[in-house]
């Protein structure tokens, strides 16, 4: 199988995997570095049809459904995807955003029910996944490692999409809390943030008006990400966690100088 080898003989879920655009990169990625691959998707279809690619390619992939804000059915992704590949070395949490699922608005204009669906769907189902993964990764006591999909609205402001960046600030906290308790155990978390990511029809797709403010002059690529996910995910990474990796072509280390 042609790959990079980088991930031969793991497992890995990737939950949002099943997604047109970072979601989807992942996976293949992942496939092509030798890993065995669990998509887990709230669209079951798109789940399926990211298995059969994959298989079709000779790789060993699996499809599941399941809602994240519901604990049983992320329960069920987890423990399913274990069963399913033999165990589980890698967790990639790729759902998350703010504009695919509520409105893009000011602070004081946001409901509260919108604010805890942003945090559902972007921090609180990272926390029980890894909450729940870390317990099997220390019962199959060979390690782990877990990679977050995070954004640099979780350290620059956000406008419009607090609650976004908010909860991703909170993903970047979990993986430093998760590196300082289970670094000992072999089990790792980081963070891929990105900038504007362009997807070739994904829900947060960024608008030709962020260009100029883009210091390398383009838009960041879902397989830019998804490298970034495989090599975090990687025995060359071993000694990497509680890191947040920025893919963002240089906009949140631009200062406000003048040429
Ligand atoms: N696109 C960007 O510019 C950009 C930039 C920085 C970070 N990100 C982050 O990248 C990640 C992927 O974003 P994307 O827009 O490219 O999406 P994507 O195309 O990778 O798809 C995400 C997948 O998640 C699935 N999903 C949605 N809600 C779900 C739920 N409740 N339960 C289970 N699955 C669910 C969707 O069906 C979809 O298949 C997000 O965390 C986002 O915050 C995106």
């Amino acid at each position: 199988m042609a790959g990079s080898s980088r991930l031969d003989g793991k497992r890995a879920l990737v939950i949002g995997g099943g997604g047109a655009g970072i979601g989807r990169a992942i996976v293949r990625a992942c496939a092509a570095a030798g890993a065995g691959v669990a998509v887990a998707d709230v669209d079951a279809a798109r789940a399926t049809e990211a298995v059969d690619e994959l298989r079709a390619a000779g790789h060993t992939a699996h499809a599941l459904s399941g809602d994240v804000r519901f604990r049983e059915q992320l329960e069920d992704m987890i423990v399913g995807a274990a069963e399913r590949l033999g165990g589980l070395d890698t967790l990639v949490t790729v759902v998350g955003g703010q504009v695919a699922f509520v409105p893009a608005v000011k602070l004081h204009e946001m409901e509260d029910e919108d604010w805890d669906t942003v945090y559902d769907v972007n921090l609180r189902y990272v926390a029980r996944a890894v909450r729940r993964v870390l317990r099997l990764f220390l019962e199959q006591g060979i390690g782990g490692n877990i990679v977050s999909i995070g954004s640099v609205t979780g350290f620059m402001a956000a406008p419009k999409q607090a609650g976004y960046g908010a909860a991703k600030a909170g993903l970047y906290s979990l993986a430093r809390t998760v590196a300082a308790e289970y670094a000992a155990d072999g089990i790792r978390m980081n963070v891929v943030a990105g900038g504007a990511i362009s997807t070739a029809v994904g829900n947060t797709n960024p608008t030709g008006e962020w260009l100029p403010e883009i210091p390398a002059g383009r838009f960041g690529t879902a397989e830019e990400m998804a490298a970034a996910t495989v090599y975090l995910a990687s025995d060359e990474a071993r000694y990497v966690t509680g890191q947040q990796i920025v893919l963002d072509g240089g906009v949140s280390v631009r200062g406000p100088f003048p040429e």
